[in-house]
């Protein structure tokens, strides 16, 4: 009898994914006693308060007027070129840097990291993430046989750590003599850290300092996944500004996604899109993620293209869809203010909230706590340093009342 078929490097532990595992028992336990005695805050996916998905109506009305022909088609594999202007323009709206810039599509966000990951590192080199990171960088990077490092995300004052930062950004680079390192911000998944334009403007001279060698190759991919949903109105955008006229050997790429900002999570739909102040290598990222592209899924969804374009293009249609997401905006800040406040009423530690869908609570013993928090009907994410609370998942009166029941689980158990 044989018991494995894959080749070596495709031979990985036969877990589950624990959040899809942890859902499916909320889910289960809201079926058993009802939507108000449970809090499920496992999946990040804007909920209403009921625990529906929200699906951005000025969106799914778009996508039903398309003729069939328009959803059937293939797109071309870098992406239709109207739908590559209007993600550029989503993406930076009155904040574009000046310099070339090009954008491929990908499936969501997560078709960047990729491409990005496998195109500007060499087999066996580590990214730089840092220490409270979204798992799947991870995931991507063994896929294609590389690594991932760590910087400390804060500092003993709650600010980005740009100390740490740097420490590993050079140890990195000085071994490797190229690094892409992944900063995700505005709205960092698990913390709901946004750096501000003074930590970018340190994060960029580190890079800057270490560009004038010019043997060394940077990249710094940019994750905003949940941009949409950050700062009071496009404020949190100011910073790409900064990414203007950078040394040719320090390339930005932004992994946009438009899985929470359109509500289209299983559409997926995103763009890599970079940032050069030389041409040549602009046009080369273009080029070299079209070939990833072809290579991996071809090309991607052309009714959820067809859809961005189509709202970006009209202002009136541009206009209500803002209207409808900074609706559910406010819900999302509302619920965690609610929580920020009510954690710090009872004493509860969590990290320094700024904006997004998650909040974290640093503790050792997650697992167990987050088992102790089953038996409560509260169900949240448990990670290597701490818990994870998704409050786009979480109504506002439940968010009041969670930080309590999770503080005396911690007591109880530390
Ligand atoms: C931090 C972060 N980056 C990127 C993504 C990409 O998601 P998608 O590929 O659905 O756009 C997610 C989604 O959960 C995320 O949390």
């Amino acid at each position: 009898m044989i018991d494995s078929m894959v080749a070596k490097h495709a031979a990985w532990p036969k877990k589950d994914d624990i959040i899809f595992a942890l859902a499916a028992k909320a889910q289960s336990a809201t079926k058993e006693y009802g939507t108000d005695k449970v809090i499920d805050s496992t999946l990040g996916a804007l909920m209403n308060d009921n625990g529906d998905l929200v699906c951005l109506e000025t969106v799914y009305n778009e996508l039903k007027t398309l003729p069939n022909t328009a959803i059937a088609s293939y797109a071309m594999v870098a992406g239709q070129p109207d739908f590559l202007e209007a993600i550029i323009k989503n993406c930076f709206k009155d904040y574009k840097p000046n310099g070339y810039i090009k954008a491929v599509a990908t499936p969501g966000g997560s078709g960047s990291v990729r491409h990005t990951i496998y195109n500007y590192t060499n087999l066996g080199d580590s990214v730089l993430v840092s220490d409270w990171y979204w798992k799947p960088y991870a995931t991507i990077a063994e896929e294609y046989g590389r690594k991932v490092e760590n910087f400390e995300l804060l500092n003993d004052k709650n600010e980005f750590n740009v100390k740490s930062f740097e420490n590993n950004f050079e140890r990195l680079l000085n071994k490797q003599k190229r690094i892409v390192t992944i900063i995700n911000s505005p709205a960092h998944n698990p913390t709901g850290y946004s750096l501000n334009d003074d930590e970018w403007i340190e994060v960029l001279n580190v890079m800057k300092k270490n560009a004038e060698n010019k043997e060394n190759r940077i990249t710094l991919l940019v994750d905003t996944a949940y941009i949409a949903y950050a700062g009071k109105g496009d404020e949190r955008r100011k910073f790409f500004k900064l990414f203007s006229d950078l040394p040719s050997n320090i390339l930005v790429v932004i992994a946009h996604s438009l899985s929470k900002s359109h509500t289209m999570y299983g559409m997926r739909i995103g763009a890599a899109i970079c940032i050069s102040s030389n041409k040549e290598i602009a046009d080369e990222f273009y080029y070299s993620c079209s070939h990833s592209s072809r290579a991996n899924w071809s090309n991607c969804n052309r009714g959820a293209m067809e859809v961005l374009t189509k709202i970006e293009n009209d202002e009136t249609k541009l206009k209500a869809y803002e209207a409808e997401l900074h609706k559910y905006k406010n819900m999302l800040q509302d619920r965690a203010d609610a929580f920020v406040k009510a954690s710090e009423e009872i004493g509860l530690k969590i990290l320094p909230y700024r904006d997004g869908f998650f909040i974290s609570i640093p503790c050792k013993n997650a697992k167990a706590i987050s088992d102790e928090m089953i038996k409560e009907n509260l169900f949240l994410i448990p990670l290597e340093m701490g818990l994870r609370f998704a409050v786009c998942a979480v109504s506002k009166e439940k968010c009041k009342k969670a930080p309590a029941l999770i503080k005396k689980a911690m007591d109880n158990i530390i």
